[in-house]
């Protein structure tokens, strides 16, 4: 069930280009289970009209602070009153000025400034308004509040420009609304996550090996959403340029044997995702010393023997295989056809696949698309930060792991 039935949650729409995502926000909460109310400032006013916003809304939308009639039934402090949490999107340049520095001269604001319940930002501006300072002050201030901020991403805008401005889209807007209602924060306490990232080293000589793009970032935010929602997290790292995430784990390794070994040392354990891009092959042999030119003119050639197969290792264990595990399939072609074949192949429960071909931006990138892949079908994800895809996995895996326990 959604965190978010039954729960009320109050929509602010400010006056920006983006205003028009605030309805698709407003569908995606309510489709999600929630109650929506709406405020439209003035401004916001010029860009939705208040017939769409109610209309998805299923509520009357709100405007005007010195309104006798919406006074009397639905006033600025029962609008906050009845809320479970306040989301404001598009956050203007103005709308965070005024909640910086408490003005309350609207509906809106006043609300703002009424409220003792959780409020969300979603900004979206033109990339210099977002730059000045003027507005990365009220940023800072407003963070230092506990206010939550979602976005802004970076990206082509409206405006021509290239930059950070851009509205977080609003699955991603509902998500951080849906978490930050969660009524378990932990669904994982008590429970021991082993993740593989990263690319593996696989060495030819001592100074030279063969590696692939491999960032590990998405490794890397899984093992964090992991250690949010409350598990036991061990990261077993190829080698990356990655800052150690604090209350994790992290074992590094090189080479897909070490990897193996690793992880082997881990078992048993609850949850065993493998994000990292291991080398199919090693070059069958290791030169004590650094292989030189010597003035020959043929160079060296490389024999590869098949690295261990970890997914595949893990997955048909007899004994001692994690109740819930994980491969990843990065494909440069027919993903879905490759991603099936690997679920089955590898005693896997879930294939994450996604489309690394360079067009995507995928390998080494922020982003990611991914389809997951279990033997009830095929979901596909929409474009996402890397961290949110990461909390979305693991939140999902949090309950499939909690359905394999009660079935
Ligand atoms: C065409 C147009 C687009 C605008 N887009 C934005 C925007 O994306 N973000 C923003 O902060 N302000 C934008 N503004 C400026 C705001 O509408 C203006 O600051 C207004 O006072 C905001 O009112 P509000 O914060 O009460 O909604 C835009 C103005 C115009 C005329």
């Amino acid at each position: 069930m959604s965190a978010l039935s039954g729960r009320t949650i109050l929509v602010i729409i400010g006056g920006g280009i983006a205003a028009y995502k605030a309805l698709e926000l407003i569908r995606e909460l309510k489709k999600r289970g929630a109650a929506v109310n709406a405020i439209l400032t003035r401004a916001g006013a010029q860009f939705v009209t208040p017939l769409s916003v109610s209309a998805l809304a299923g509520s009357p939308v709100h405007s005007e602070l010195f309104d006798l009639t919406h006074e009397a039934e639905m006033g600025h402090i029962e609008f906050s009153r009845a809320a479970d949490l306040l989301v404001v999107v598009p956050a203007t340049a103005d709308l965070m000025a005024k909640m910086a520095a408490g003005i309350a001269d609207d509906l809106a604001t006043t609300t703002l400034l009424a409220t003792d319940k959780p409020v969300m930002i979603a900004p979206a501006m033109n990339v210099r308004m977002w730059l000045h300072a003027a507005t990365q002050a009220n940023l800072a201030t407003l963070k230092a509040r506990g206010i939550a901020v979602i976005g802004p991403d970076e990206g082509d805008m409206a405006c021509g420009e290239f930059g950070p401005g851009r509205l977080a889209e609003p699955q991603v807007i509902a998500d951080a609304v849906e978490a930050a209602l969660q009524p378990t924060g932990q669904p994982l306490k008590g429970k021991k996550v082993v993740i593989t990232a990263g690319p593996t080293h696989e060495p030819i000589d001592p100074v030279r090996y063969i590696a692939n793009r491999s960032s590990g970032r998405q490794g890397y935010a899984l093992a964090e959403a992991a250690r949010d929602l409350g598990a036991r997290t061990i990261l077993v790292s190829g080698p990356v340029s990655l800052a150690v995430p604090p209350g994790i784990e992290v074992l590094p390794v090189e080479t897909a044997e070490e990897m193996l070994e690793a992880t082997q040392a881990e078992l048993p354990c609850d949850i065993a995702v493998f994000a990292a891009a291991v080398a199919d092959w090693r070059p069958a042999d290791r030169h004590e010393h650094k292989l030189k030119k010597d003035g020959k003119a043929t160079p060296p050639e490389i024999k590869f023997s098949a690295n261990p197969d970890i997914l595949r290792t893990v997955g048909h264990l007899k004994e001692g295989r994690p109740p819930l595990v994980v491969g990843f399939a990065a494909e440069t072609d027919k993903v879905i056809d490759n991603a099936r074949t690997k679920l089955a192949a590898k005693g896997a429960d879930v294939i994450v696949a996604n489309d690394v071909s360079a067009s995507t931006g995928i390998m080494g990138g922020n982003h990611n698309r991914v389809q997951l892949v279990t033997a009830g079908g095929v979901e596909d994800w929409p474009e996402l930060d890397k961290r949110e895809v990461a909390m979305r996995l693991m939140r999902h895996f949090a309950q499939m792991l909690a359905e394999k326990g009660s079935s």
